[in-house]
C-alpha cells in the first residue's frame, strides 16, 4: 500500500480544480453559480449533475454520489484513493516525485488479489499471441492475411492482436513456464475449453485474437476469429461448421454486458469530438482508426445493454450508428436508434453503407479519404434513414408497394418536429413519386391529427393514474413534512459545523452531550469530531478525504452543498440545537450566555461581563416562571 504524504495531497488538492476534471469526462454547462451535466454515474435523462466550482464538489441530485476531485476520480476511473490523487496531480501539472507515480502504479491491480492475478494471466496471455503473430512462423500466414485486408504493422501493434498456434496445447505450455503466475487459476481464464479428461486446451486455436479490454485498458478477454491457412493442409478432424468468432466466456474478469471494445483508448477522442461511432465489428473500429476515426468504438456483435449505454453517457451525448449497410446492418440499425430515442437522450445519426458496405469494405474499395467524407457529409437523419430502410426489398414500381411506402413514410414523419425538415421529406417524395405536394399534405395532416388524438388519450389516461395514486398517501406526506424539517436542522447544523469552526465549540461547550437524532447524520458529527481533534482545523475537502464509506460521503456531499449564505445569524445555532436535543429553548440559551460570560471573564471584558450577567438571570426569571405555569 502506497502512502501520499499529507502535505503532498494537500498540495495537489489546492492545485485541482474539480471543474478542469469533471469537464475530461463530460460536457458542463454553466448556469448561475454551477456548472450541469447529466450524471455520468448512471442513466440520467435530465441533467441532475452539478458541479459547485467555489466548494470545489460534485453531487447528483438524482442518485445522490457525490464528492470532491479526487472521489470524483476514483469513482470514474474505478481506481484507490492514491490512484486517484496521482491522477488528478497529472490533470493540474503538479510535479511530485516520481518514485511516488511509479509505486502507485505498481500497486495498481493489486499483485496478490484473485483478480489482479488472473489479469496477469492474460496479460502473459495476450504477449503471447502477438509474438507467435509478430515474430514467428507460425504466425506469418495471419500475419500476411492481416496486411493483405489493409492493416498496417503498426495498427497490429496498437491493438496488440495476436495469433493461437494450431497445437491445443501451445498457450498452456508456455503459461506453465511463467513462473509467477498462479496455475490454480487457470481454468477460470475462460482461455482454455473444458474437457472431460481435466486437459486444458487452448479456447482460440489456430485464431486470430482481438485482446478485449475494459474501461480501464485491462485485457479482461479475448476474440479469436476464424483463420484459414492456405498452406495449410485441412484435415479431417476439423468441425464442420466453426464458428467466425468466438468470445471468452463470461468470467470473474469480463461481463460482456459492460465492455465495449475500444472505448478505453477512444474515450479522449470521443470527449474532444462530441460524439461517438458505434460499429459492428472489430475489423470496423479497427480499420476506422487505422482511417483516422478514433472515436469509434463497437459492442461486439450483440444489441447494446444499458451499461455500455452508461459508459457511453459518460463521454457524449452523440452517437453515430454506422453499422454494416446488409440487411442484418439496416435491421439492427433500426433497432439501435429506436432504443436510443425511447431510452435514452443522445442525439442520433446514422451513417447506413451504401451497397450492402460495411465500414471496413468501404474503405478498402474507396480510400480513407472518401470514407472520412463520408462519416461526416453522408450522415442520415433517423427519418431519412428510415425511408432508405422502408424500401430496401420494396418494388415501387408495383402501384401497391409504392402507396404502402408513402403511407408508411408520412406516418413515421408526424414525430418529426422540425417543419423544415418536413419540408425537404414532402419534396423528395413529390419528385419521386411524381404525387403533389398538397396530396401528400392533406393526408399528412389527417395522420398527424389521429396521432394527437391518441397522443391526448394516453396523457389523459396518465394524469388520471397518477391523481389515484397521489390520494392514498395524504397523511404520510404530512408526516414526511415534519421528518425533513428536523433533518433540516440537522443538515444544517452539520453545515454550519463544517463550515464556520466557532460551531465545534459551541456543541463542544453544551452541558451535555449533544448528538444528532438521525444516526447517519450522528456519524457524520463523530467523524468530523475525529477528523478535528486529529488535524485541528477545519478544511472541508480534507475531511471528505477521511470519509471512506461512499454512503456517508455522499451525505457529506449534500450537506456540503447547502447554501446558508456566509454569515452566521445570531441565534442560528442555538435554534438548531434546541430543535434537535428537544430541550426547553431557554435551557440552552442560558448555556450558551454562560460560556460566554466565560469568555468574557478570561478576556477580561467588564462591560460585556454586565450585561451578560444581566441577561442570565432574566433567562432564570424566565425560566422559574415557565415551570411554574
Ligand atoms: P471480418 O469478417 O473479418 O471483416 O469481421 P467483421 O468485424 O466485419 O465481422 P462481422 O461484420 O461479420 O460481424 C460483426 C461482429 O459481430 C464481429 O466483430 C463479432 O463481434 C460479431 N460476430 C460475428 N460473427 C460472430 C460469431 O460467429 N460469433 C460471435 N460470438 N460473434 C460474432
Ligand atoms: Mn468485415
Amino acid at each position: 500500500m502506497v502512502r501520499i504524504p499529507e502535505e503532498t495531497i494537500t498540495r495537489i488538492r489546492e492545485a485541482s480544480d474539480i471543474v478542469d476534471v469533471v469537464s475530461q469526462y463530460v460536457q458542463l454547462k454553466k448556469s448561475g453559480q454551477n456548472h450541469f451535466a447529466h450524471c455520468p454515474f448512471h442513466d440520467d435523462k435530465t441533467p441532475s449533475f452539478s458541479v459547485n466550482e467555489k466548494k470545489q464538489i460534485f453531487h447528483c441530485f438524482s442518485c445522490g454520489r457525490g464528492g470532491n476531485v479526487f472521489s470524483f476520480l476514483q469513482e470514474i476511473e474505478g481506481v484507490s484513493f492514491p490512484e486517484a490523487v496521482i491522477k488528478s496531480a497529472e490533470i493540474a501539472e503538479v510535479e511530485i516525485d516520481e518514485k511516488l507515480v511509479e509505486q502507485t502504479y505498481q500497486s495498481r491491480p493489486s499483485g496478490d488479489s484473485r483478480y489482479g492475478k488472473l489479469l496477469e494471466i492474460n496479460e502473459k496471455t495476450q504477449a503471447f499471441y502477438h509474438h507467435v503473430l509478430m515474430n514467428t512462423q507460425v504466425g506469418e500466414a495471419a500475419y500476411d492475411y492481416l496486411i493483405a485486408r489493409g492493416m498496417t504493422k503498426e495498427t497490429i501493434e496498437e491493438f496488440k492482436l495476436g495469433f493461437s498456434p494450431p497445437q491445443r496445447n501451445a498457450l498452456k505450455l508456455y503459461l506453465d513456464n511463467q513462473e509467477e503466475l498462479d496455475q490454480s487459476l487457470f481454468p477460470q481464464t475462460g482461455l482454455f475449453s473444458d474437457r472431460d479428461d481435466g486437459q486444458l486446451l487452448d479456447r482460440f486455436s489456430g485464431r486470430i485474437l482481438f485482446p478485449i479490454r475494459d474501461d480501464k485498458g485491462n485485457t479482461v478477454a479475448f476474440s479469436g476469429r476464424i483463420f484459414e491457412d492456405p498452406n495449410r493442409e485441412t484435415t479431417g478432424d476439423k468441425p464442420f461448421h466453426s464458428a467466425k468468432y468466438v468470445n471468452s466466456p463470461e468470467t470473474e474478469l469480463f461481463n460482456k454486458r459492460r465492455v465495449l471494445f475500444n472505448y478505453d483508448k477512444a474515450r479522449a477522442s470521443i470527449r474532444r469530438e462530441g460524439e461517438v461511432y458505434l460499429f459492428e465489428g472489430f475489423m470496423d473500429v479497427i480499420s476506422s482508426w487505422q482511417a483516422g476515426i478514433k472515436n469509434g468504438i463497437a459492442s461486439m456483435g450483440t444489441s447494446l445493454t444499458n451499461e455500455q449505454v452508461q459508459l457511453m453517457d459518460r463521454v457524449t451525448n452523440k452517437v453515430v450508428i454506422a453499422y454494416d449497410g446488409d440487411q442484418a446492418g439496416l435491421d439492427a440499425t433500426k433497432r439501435a436508434t429506436e432504443y436510443f430515442l425511447d431510452q435514452t437522450h443522445f442525439d442520433i445519426d446514422i451513417a447506413s453503407f451504401p451497397e450492402k458496405l460495411d465500414p471496413d469494405d468501404y474503405i478498402k474499395s474507396r480510400g480513407k479519404e472518401a470514407y472520412n467524407e463520408f462519416l461526416i457529409h453522408g450522415r442520415d437523419t433517423f427519418m431519412s434513414f428510415l425511408m432508405k430502410y422502408f424500401r430496401a426489398g420494396l418494388n415501387l414500381k408495383n402501384e401497391s408497394e409504392r402507396l404502402a411506402y408513402i403511407e408508411k413514410v408520412l406516418k413515421e414523419m408526424t414525430v418529426v418536429s422540425s417543419p423544415v425538415e418536413r419540408e425537404l421529406y414532402f419534396n423528395q417524395l413529390a419528385s419521386e413519386f411524381d404525387v403533389s405536394q398538397d396530396t401528400l399534405k392533406e393526408q399528412f395532416q389527417q395522420y398527424l391529427m389521429e396521432t394527437q388524438k391518441n397522443r391526448t388519450k394516453e396523457l389523459k389516461q396518465r394524469q388520471e393514474e397518477r391523481q389515484a395514486e397521489n390520494k392514498a398517501p395524504a397523511v404520510s406526506r404530512q408526516n414526511r413534512v415534519k421528518r425533513t424539517t428536523t433533518e433540516q436542522a440537522e443538515k444544517m447544523l452539520l453545515n454550519r459545523l463544517f463550515y464556520h469552526d466557532e460551531v465545534w465549540y459551541t456543541l463542544q461547550g453544551l452541558s451535555y452531550e449533544f448528538s444528532f437524532p438521525d444516526e447517519h447524520y450522528q456519524i457524520l458529527y463523530l467523524l468530523y469530531e475525529s477528523y478535528f481533534k486529529d488535524k485541528g482545523e477545519h478544511n472541508v475537502e480534507a475531511f471528505l478525504d477521511f470519509i471512506k464509506d461512499p454512503e456517508h460521503k455522499k451525505k457529506a456531499t449534500e450537506i456540503f452543498w447547502m447554501d446558508l449564505g456566509e454569515e452566521l445569524v445570531p441565534g442560528e445555532i442555538e435554534d438548531y440545537i434546541d430543535m434537535l436535543s428537544n430541550r426547553s429553548p431557554l435551557v440552552t440559551k442560558l448555556e450558551s450566555k454562560r460560556e460566554e460570560l466565560k469568555a468574557a471573564e478570561r478576556s477580561g471584558d467588564k462591560q460585556k461581563q454586565t450585561s451578560l450577567t444581566i441577561e442570565i438571570i432574566n433567562l432564570n426569571r424566565q425560566l422559574k416562571a415557565a415551570k411554574e405555569a
